[in-house]
């Protein structure tokens, strides 16, 4: 047995080879740093494939042709993860007009879209209703007068679904909490603005309401959260029918399932669980006397966080005795922000010295003026970890893109994909000509 055979990789397309090499989708992760340089997001096409097939298939064998599953495309948001989607036959979640733009470029067909936020401006409105949007989910009232009125202007009946707030607590990270009562998300059942929301929708012209949404967080592991969702939803459901004659075509339950970031994390078997919210619902639906709607979910970070690692090229490493080692990498918050945002998990290995025994504590942090530009803290490496190493974070698929800032005039990297031993650019890396390319 070797030395690596100890190491929990995370996910099944993370492995070592007999020289301590790391290896991702089969490929060797320092020769793919070698080539494209570093910083450098990879990303795994055949693993992102086959998240978005367990979701369809899960989603068909619970509900039948009743079941949508759409990639809520703020997690990982370029040209190419939307030819992906287009070609897997998801629909998406988009939020801003950048996202529509990028969606359109890669000829996603806007029909199969969902405009999320919770301020969509008057000029992202015109936007997505030029591009046919398929589904605006309104957040607020203010908002449903607004996509009212800019339909008229366009001269078409637009199709929205309304963001309810079921008053649940996901337990998860504050800042991702969505589904609580004092949500800045969506119109509350409590306090009777989800009802108001409801007439007004029923009484517009321009709109026709096909259902309601709800989301009540991300990285969420207690698989109880979705049929708690689904309960106080179908109660709603149940309500408005009895109160306005109304039966929506459409429920979606949101995204939010967690991923594993560290060794400790649990494995969540995403359909089964889809299953048991399928058998859930049908015999809510069931009780309550109510017409079947179409269920979707939405899932961002399930479909591609661990589709997704980062290399980085080590630079300064300072040891200071007696209180901490750093371990400084070419990259940072500017490509990662979420430890710096959430204190958010991750696991880092040395991507040629698996072999070595890690026994060295240290803190992975970027290279940006700033003391909170920090990957992951209490990290172990080899002791012999110096410049000119490649680490790779893993897990880094989701809301890290998506989320990269040029902070400290830093370009963003690159994404690569691979795919059956191949690798190709998907994003190119930027230089520092491209930015000052806004500037007059
Ligand atoms: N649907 C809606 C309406 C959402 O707001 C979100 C995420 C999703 C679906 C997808 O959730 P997921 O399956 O990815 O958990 N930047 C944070 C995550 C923010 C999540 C925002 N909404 C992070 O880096 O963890």
């Amino acid at each position: 047995m070797s030395h690596t055979d100890n190491i929990d990789f995370l996910c099944g397309n993370v492995s070592a080879d007999e020289n301590g090499h790391l290896l991702f989708a089969g490929q060797d992760t320092a020769a793919l740093a070698r080539e494209y340089g570093t910083p450098l997001y990879l990303m795994d096409e055949e693993r992102i494939r086959e998240r978005c097939r367990t979701y369809i298939k899960g989603l068909k064998d619970a509900f039948g042709d009743k079941g949508q599953a759409l990639f809520a495309s703020k997690a990982a948001s370029f040209k190419r993860i939307y030819e992906i989607m287009r070609e897997e036959g998801m629909g998406i979640d988009v939020v801003s007009s950048g996202e529509i733009c990028t969606a359109l470029k890669a000829g996603f067909p806007l029909s199969k879209a969902y405009f999320h936020s919770n301020n969509k401006t008057d000029a992202d409105i015109a936007y997505a209703i030029k591009n046919g949007i398929g589904h605006f989910v309104v957040d607020n009232r203010e908002e449903l007068y607004a996509i009212d009125k800019e339909a008229e202007n366009q001269g078409i009946r637009q199709r929205i679904m309304l963001r309810i707030t079921p008053g649940i607590d996901p337990h998860t990270f504050a800042e991702v909490a969505t589904g609580k009562v004092d949500s800045k998300f969506g119109s509350a059942i409590e306090t009777g603005q989800a009802e108001e929301m409801v007439k007004i929708a029923l009484s517009l012209e321009n709109i026709t309401l096909s259902g309601f949404h709800c989301h009540v967080g991300s990285q969420v592991f207690d698989s109880d959260v979705f049929l708690r969702a689904a309960d106080v939803m179908l109660d709603f459901i149940a309500d408005i029918k009895e109160k306005f004659g109304f039966s929506p075509e459409k429920l979606d339950l949101g995204g939010g399932y967690g991923v594993r970031y560290k060794a400790e994390d649990p494995h969540i078997d995403i359909y089964d669980n889809i299953l048991q919210v399928g058998a859930f619902v049908k015999e809510k639906v069931a009780k309550l006397g109510i017409d079947m709607p179409e269920i979707s979910l939405e899932p961002g970070r399930s479909i591609v966080a661990d589709a997704g690692m980062t290399l980085y090229t080590v630079g300064t490493v300072k040891k200071i005795p007696e209180f901490i080692n750093y371990v400084s990498v070419d990259g940072g918050m500017t490509d990662n922000v979420r430890f710096a945002m959430y204190g958010a998990p991750y696991t880092l290995f040395a991507a040629e010295k698996l072999n070595e025994k890690a026994d060295m504590e240290c803190s992975v942090v970027g290279r940006c003026c700033e003391s909170g530009d920090i990957i992951q803290e209490n990290v172990m490496m080899p002791e012999s970890i110096c410049r000119g190493d490649i680490l790779a974070c893993l897990t880094t698929g989701a809301y890290n893109y998506s989320m990269a800032s040029n902070y400290n005039k830093i370009p963003r990297p690159p994404i690569v994909m691979l795919n059956e031993g191949k690798s190709y650019v998907a994003v190119r890396r930027e230089t520092i000509e491209d930015l000052t390319m806004y500037d007059v």
